[in-house]
């Protein structure tokens, strides 16, 4: 009998528990193991919930889980950084397994907790928090073993993918999409997290760390969002016969490694054109398996409680990959050196701005009230010294990389 001990009991967490339900049989019959929840952790016991609780234990109190003896694994949904991160440790330093959907938790303290679990022999599993829905963490961590690999690039967020296809398709404005995408439920009444591209960077730091088997930390990737692109952009990109996507990339050279979230333009004929509304892709390159690509839903109830119990099942057959996943080599950060063609508008345009652009530009797409220019090959740095040495805002121009 595997007897959870779950940490929230809301979008992700409803989801689990309906599977569970739902499966019961199926998961009894290929586990030999039953699952049982045996007890839910919630900030308020009263709240009014759109699932029946009568025949759940819920507590509001962390301790009634970690002192129950029968619960060998905790499985984390609560969504809060700090607490989660003392659930997590009390969880593996009294011996139970942890599953999380917890990118935050996971991407701040990857080292710490996964060599913590290492030491106790124990589980720290989280497919859940990158891609939500789509399993890729294990076949990466699989593909570890077999393969050198030196690049990993994805769409990690829904909410600007989604954004992002629908001001291109439909030309909306960003900020009545995002409006409709709150409404939704796709995006946070804080949206930060998402449009300024933290949440994608998070998970970033979590696939690249895996993949190229370094400590590659949040402060080591360069992140540009989403949130100044307008609708001179969109009409722009789209003459370019190509879409803007929000992507992360990682790759391994002999002297280190870059790593990056950006927007990038890319071609309607590119692969990740075609990853729309809130879907998510991974794609990674090993040396041996060459590259695989991995599609699916990047967040929701159902996907996400899905990529969850994925890996309490792992845990209740065993087929867990045991050991610390993350590696140690000593790689140099190399994003000084990153580099390629760009599309630049700026909204507030002068003669010393003019005259600065004027030396990097390959084509000029448009000169009035707003500048657009498409720029020649050059390092990224430049082009980020050139726009702080203009006094510009973040807000007042959109930069993107335009897709090899
Ligand atoms: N939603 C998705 O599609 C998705 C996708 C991928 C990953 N994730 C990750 O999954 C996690 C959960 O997301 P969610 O959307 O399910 O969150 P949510 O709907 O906000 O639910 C959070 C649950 O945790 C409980 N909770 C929050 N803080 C707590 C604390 N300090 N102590 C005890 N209980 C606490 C809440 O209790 P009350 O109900 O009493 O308020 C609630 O039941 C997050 O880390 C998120 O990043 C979510």
């Amino acid at each position: 009998m595997l007897n959870v001990g779950l940490l929230g009991l809301g979008t992700v967490g409803t989801g689990i528990v309906e599977i569970i339900n739902e499966r019961r049989n199926t998961i009894t019959g290929t586990s030999g193991t039953d699952i049982r929840i045996k007890k839910i952790l919630v900030r308020n016991v009263n709240k009014t919930r759109n699932i029946d609780t009568e025949q759940l234990e819920l507590t509001d109190n962390f301790e009634d889980i970690l002192n129950d003896q029968e619960i060998n694994v905790i499985v984390e949904v609560t969504g809060d950084l700090e607490s989660s991160y003392r659930y997590i440790t009390a969880a593996l330093n009294s011996g139970k397994h942890v599953v999380t959907a917890n990118k935050a938790v996971v991407s701040k303290y990857f080292g710490e907790l996964s060599a913590l679990a290492n030491e106790k022999n124990l589980a720290f599993l989280y497919e859940a928090s990158v891609g939500g829905g789509i399993p890729v963490l294990k076949p990466l961590k699989e593909q570890l073993e077999l393969n050198e690999i030196t690049e990993v690039q994805g769409i990690l967020n829904g909410t600007c993918n989604y954004i992002l296809t629908r001001m291109i398709n439909e030309g909306k404005d960003y900020g009545e999409v995002l409006k409709i995408a709150q409404e939704l439920g796709y995006a946070e009444a804080d949206p930060s997290a998402d449009v300024e591209g933290h949440d994608t960077l998070r998970k970033l730091r979590i696939l690249a760390t895996l993949a190229l088997q370094a400590d590659i930390t949040e402060e080591d990737i360069l992140l540009d969002g989403i949130s100044s692109i307008n609708a001179t952009d969109v009409e722009n990109i789209r003459k370019m016969d190509s879409t803007v996507k929000l992507i992360a990339e990682a790759r391994k050279t002999d002297k280190g490694f870059t790593a990056i979230v950006q927007p990038m333009i890319v071609k309607n004929s590119n692969y990740f054109a075609n990853v729309n509304m809130a879907f998510n892709s991974i794609a990674f390159k090993g040396n041996n398996v060459g590259e695989l690509k991995f599609y699916g839903a990047g967040a929701g109830k159902l996907p996400t409680a899905n990529a969850v119990l994925s890996d309490v099942l792992d845990i209740a057959l065993g087929t867990y990959r045991k050991g610390n996943p993350l590696g140690k080599e000593d790689l140099v950060n190399l994003n000084e050196s990153i580099s390629g063609q760009y599309y630049l508008r700026i909204s507030v345009t002068n003669d010393e701005i003019r005259d600065k652009v004027e030396g990097i530009t390959r084509e000029v797409l448009l000169d009035g009230e707003e500048l657009a220019i498409l720029i020649e090959e050059i390092r990224l740095a430049e082009i980020h010294e050139l726009l702080a040495g203009l006094g510009l805002s973040k807000g007042s121009y959109f930069l993107a990389k335009i897709a090899d």
